[in-house]
């Protein structure tokens, strides 16, 4: 069974607020609970032994929502970044993040990099915050870096287009999940996503727990992965063999 194990899961969290809304509560109480979620999330994985996990707490777009919520979820980032550090380094895990990171505010890009320093040298499993992220942004942004380094055209592939992008060493997702119902990639990861599995849990982000994240991990294993390949071709690659 192992081995039909994501190595990388991409999450969506989102549901916050309509968590908060049903029970009468304002929304940065859904986003309070939305961190137990994260925390869940992380220790989970890293026991099933999934070797990144990445969240995408804070897109591009959502600078567009009232300065209250963004300023709570910023505070909150803060908080998370600097109370996970112990159990970061307890749980030997590294932090790595993508995203604009000149739109962070000062503290919390202080903390982030401090942080990402300290667990430089975790091995067990790497969680990546998306903050200010946006995956259009970041294939313009990796396409900027390429053109200033004075790649020649000729030389521009996939393989060093991704050096450019914000984290070239992380592997593709290979599960995307997204909560709350809704059925979009909604800027993430665009460029990494190509073969992701997508896997839409209509559960709200914070009673997204181990039980949910196990439904998730059984539906990827029951699937096949062709790759643009047929099911012949897969039966006879060693690629193939991981599914049959
Ligand atoms: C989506 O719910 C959630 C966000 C935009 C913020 C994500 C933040 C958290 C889960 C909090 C903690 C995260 C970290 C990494 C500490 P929504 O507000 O869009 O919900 P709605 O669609 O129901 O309004």
């Amino acid at each position: 069974m192992e081995e039909r194990l994501p190595q990388h899961i991409a999450v969506i969290m989102d549901g916050n607020g309509r968590w908060a809304k049903e029970r009468g509560l304002p929304r940065s109480e859904g986003h309070l609970a939305g961190v137990e979620a994260v925390r869940t999330l992380v220790r989970e994985c890293r026991v099933r032994g999934i070797g990144h996990v990445t969240v995408y707490a804070f897109s591009k777009e959502n600078w567009q929502r009232p300065e209250k919520e963004v300023r709570f979820l910023f505070d909150l980032f803060l908080r998370f970044i600097r109370q996970e550090l112990p159990e970061l380094m307890r749980q030997d895990i590294r932090l790595a993040f993508i995203g604009d990171r000149s739109d962070l505010p000062f503290a919390v890009r202080q903390a982030l990099e401090y942080a990402m320093r300290k667990t430089a040298g975790n091995a067990s499993m790497v969680f990546t915050l998306a903050i200010s992220y946006s995956g259009r942004e970041e294939i313009l942004h990796a396409a900027r870096r390429a053109l200033t380094a004075g790649l020649a055209p000729e030389r521009l592939n996939e393989d060093t287009f991704r050096s450019f992008l914000y984290a070239p060493d992380m592997p593709d997702p290979d599960l995307v999940i997204r909560t709350s119902g809704e059925e979009r990639l909604s800027n993430f990861l665009l460029f990494q996503s190509a073969y992701a599995e997508l896997y839409f849990s209509s559960v709200l982000w914070p009673d997204f727990d181990a039980k949910e994240l196990q439904k998730a991990l059984d539906s990827y294993a029951g699937r096949t992965r062709r790759f643009g390949r047929t099911d012949e071709q897969l039966r006879t690659t060693s690629e193939g063999m991981r599914y049959e």
